[in-house]
């Protein structure tokens, strides 16, 4: 009689953890999340196979990426520099981190990072699971460590939780951490501007302006800021006024080649009306100061790319064309991307 019951007991228990689905770790669903490829993007970085987006993967990631105990003095989250509204950057030339540090270069946009191939200015990281290791623990930013980390989440039951539902059990790893945080920026893809639903014609046309604008983009802009990504992730030195800093090198910090020296990789121009200031120390206030600067020239250097120094170290504009080319580049704002959910 009382072996009966006993089983009898495990079979409710059981029951119950299945219908309610929170409470074991036995009886939960994690679906991938598939990540959608929009049309005339890259293929995706063999990354993101490696580490899919689950639900709940995706979920802890977000929460992480919005939790200021990344921070030594639970002052600053992810979020903090990368803020969604201004799609994930904080328009201040240059970062600002605990204690009010002043990091060395201008925030960049977390979007499509599933078909980059490098990230930061300089590409020194090659795989997004690796990256949030360096605002962790860069002196300028978080400046904490992923132990310190891993001890405060430890006492906060509601994480014990989602690293159950995310990866299985329990453990709080250095590497879950890394991959949720991947994986939530995994699917933040912006793909749905003007742009795009002019280029899938679907029913929006450019104005006149905008027009002309894509036509002298083509022309004198493409070369570089090219794929529907609005960049070849190349490395280039296009004469932009040079970071003080003595800790700056661009690309040549990462290979110590002097043909790299002050290069930085081609942004993307994907929601640029949201991103200012610009520049890799944000050095330009506007899109007209960037225009202006190219048409005025800009400063000659032995690796000065071939096409500004083929065209006597500057990008000429009217002041029509300028007018016309932020038009067009207005065009690429992705309002449903940058909206808070
Ligand atoms: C103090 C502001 C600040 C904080 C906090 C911060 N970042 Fe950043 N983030 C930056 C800056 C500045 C860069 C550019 C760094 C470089 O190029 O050297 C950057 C670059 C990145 C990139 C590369 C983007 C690209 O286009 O290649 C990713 C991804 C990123 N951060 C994610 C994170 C995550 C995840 C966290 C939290 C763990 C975080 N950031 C915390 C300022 C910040
Ligand atoms: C030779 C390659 C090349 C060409 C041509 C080029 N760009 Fe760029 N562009 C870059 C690189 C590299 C940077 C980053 C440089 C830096 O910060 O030092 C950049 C930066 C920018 C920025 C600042 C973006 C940000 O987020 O900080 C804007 C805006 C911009 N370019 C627009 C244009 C427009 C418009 C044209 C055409 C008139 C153009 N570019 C032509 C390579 C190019």
């Amino acid at each position: 009689m009382k072996k009966t019951f006993g089983i009898f007991a495990i079979v409710l228990l059981l029951l119950s953890c299945e219908a309610d689905g929170t409470e074991a770790s036995f009886f939960y669903d994690n679906p991938e999340i598939p990540i959608y490829i929009p049309k005339g993007f890259p293929e995706l970085n063999p990354s993101v196979k490696a580490n899919p987006p689950t639900l709940y993967g995706v979920e802890l990631g977000k929460k992480l990426f919005h939790d200021k105990k990344l921070s030594s003095n639970n002052s600053i989250s992810c979020a903090s520099c990368h803020q969604q509204s201004n799609a994930f950057t904080d328009n201040r030339p240059q970062a600002i981190g605990v204690h009010h540090r002043i990091g060395l270069r201008n925030t960049p946009p977390i979007q499509n990072m599933s078909f980059m191939r490098f990230y930061n200015w300089d590409g020194n990281i090659l795989l997004l699971e690796k990256q949030p290791l360096v605002p962790i623990v860069t002196h300028e930013e978080m400046d904490s460590s992923i132990l310190e980390i891993i001890d405060k989440l430890s006492n906060d039951p509601d994480y014990k939780k989602l690293f159950v539902k995310a990866f299985g059990d329990e453990e709080i790893s250095p590497q879950r951490i890394y991959n949720s945080i991947a994986q939530y920026e995994y699917t933040l893809i912006s793909a749905n501007s003007k742009y795009d639903r002019v280029m899938r014609n679907e029913g929006e046309a450019f104005t006149a302006s905008e027009l002309r604008g894509y036509q002298i983009f083509e022309q004198k802009c493409a070369a570089c800021h090219s794929t529907e990504l609005f960049t070849d992730q190349s490395f280039r030195n296009i004469g932009f006024p040079t970071n003080p800093n003595p800790d700056e090198a661009g690309r040549g910090r990462v290979t110590g080649k002097p043909e790299d020296y002050m290069s930085f990789r081609v942004p993307s121009l994907r929601n640029v009306e949201y991103t200012a200031p610009y520049g890799s120390f944000g050095q330009f206030s506007t899109l007209k100061e960037v225009l202006d600067y190219f048409d005025n020239g800009v400063i000659d250097a032995p690796n000065l790319d071939p096409i500004l120094k083929e065209n006597g170290n500057s990008i000429p504009l009217t002041e029509g064309e300028k007018e016309e080319l932020i038009a067009f580049m207005k065009t690429l704002s992705d309002a449903n991307f940058t909206a808070i959910e």
